[in-house]
């Protein structure tokens, strides 16, 4: 908050923060996790720094991610049972609770934007399979030859998955499943929030099979008047206990982000025996970080300064000239 003269004007430091998804994630994406989430919150704070709005930075984070195959979402993202990427994204604004989604999508590199055209060209909140297909073909987005968004590493885990029948949502070499969901929240210099995140889902999941990323109060959540939320893990678990709305639902109660974000987190997997993260905006732009996983990757910048961790207890700080 900045006092010009006698015209008090109220503007808000732009804060993005970026999850790169919670779960065992394996030693070997460590590294790729931690750049790529450097990687979006430079593009999403190049947004909020030219006087862009939240909304566009969080799109701009996300996109990022979702082009890395070091996160399962767009290109890199993990197969159904019948080898292909079926993709969930979600956002929502802050400012009038407007919010748009889309889940089982094919052959998309980008299903945060086509995400975002359900919320300003449509009247519904959420379109599915060949329905958001069609509709992403009716606006003119590119769509990709098939098996375009199929990694090599997404083909070994599924393959491994066939022979151990391990249920989870991201890919490595210890574990084929485990979680990499991506996700953004931001404030921009106007005080607006927005929230959005996109997901391959899990490995090895059902054909057809929809994610909590795709479900507003689940995996996106976002209001002006409280706070934004992007949430990863175990996606029918974080459906079950509505996550995302459950910590917006706790911070309106007084709590702050990370007392919000930790609290509900620990009552989700204390309920539901599985783990999930999560990273939260407050009105005021304070950050909340949480995951009951083992890892879950997340940076942001506030000014001057780039936080980021991904073990437990890890909060690294640089200084940006
Ligand atoms: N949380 C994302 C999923 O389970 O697909
Ligand atoms: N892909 C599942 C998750 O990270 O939530």
């Amino acid at each position: 908050m900045t006092s010009t003269g006698a015209i008090r004007c109220v503007r808000m430091e732009p804060v993005i923060l970026v999850h790169g998804g919670a779960g065992d994630i394996p030693d070997s994406r460590v590294r790729p996790k931690i750049d790529g989430n450097r990687n979006a919150v430079q593009a999403g704070y190049a947004v909020l720094q030219n006087g862009g709005s939240a909304l566009d930075a969080v799109e701009a984070a996300v996109k990022r991610m979702e082009d890395d195959e070091a996160f399962n979402a767009g290109f890199g993202s993990v197969l159904n049972l019948d080898g292909e990427v079926e993709m969930d994204a979600s956002v929502m604004v802050g400012s009038d609770l407007s919010a748009g989604a889309v889940t089982v999508v094919k052959d998309v590199s980008h299903p945060i934007s086509l995400a975002r055209m359900v919320m300003e060209r449509t009247p519904h909140l959420l379109l599915a399979g060949a329905g958001a297909n069609k509709f992403a073909r009716d606006q003119g987005v590119p769509v990709l030859p098939k098996g375009a968004l199929v990694s090599e590493y997404a083909k070994k885990a599924l393959e491994e998955f066939k022979v151990r029948g391990c249920a989870s949502t991201e890919i490595g070499e210890k574990n084929p499943g485990d979680v990499g969901t991506v996700g953004a929240v931001a404030i921009d210099a106007r005080g607006n929030l927005a929230a959005a995140t996109s997901t391959g889902g899990i490995n090895g999941k059902m054909v057809g099979r929809c994610s909590d990323t795709s479900l507003i109060g689940s995996g996106t959540y976002a209001d002006n008047d409280i706070g934004a939320v992007s949430t990863t893990g175990h996606g029918e678990s974080i459906a079950k206990f509505c996550l995302a709305h459950a910590i917006i639902k706790e911070m309106e109660h007084g709590k702050s982000a990370d007392k919000a974000t930790n609290e509900a987190l620990a009552k989700m997997t204390e309920k539901l025996k599985n783990t999930a993260g999560a990273i939260t905006l407050s009105r005021n732009g304070e950050v909340g970080v949480g995951f009951t996983s083992q890892r879950m990757s997340w940076a942001y910048r506030k000014g001057g300064e780039y936080h980021y961790g991904i073990n437990k207890g890890d909060h690294n700080v640089e200084k940006i000239n």
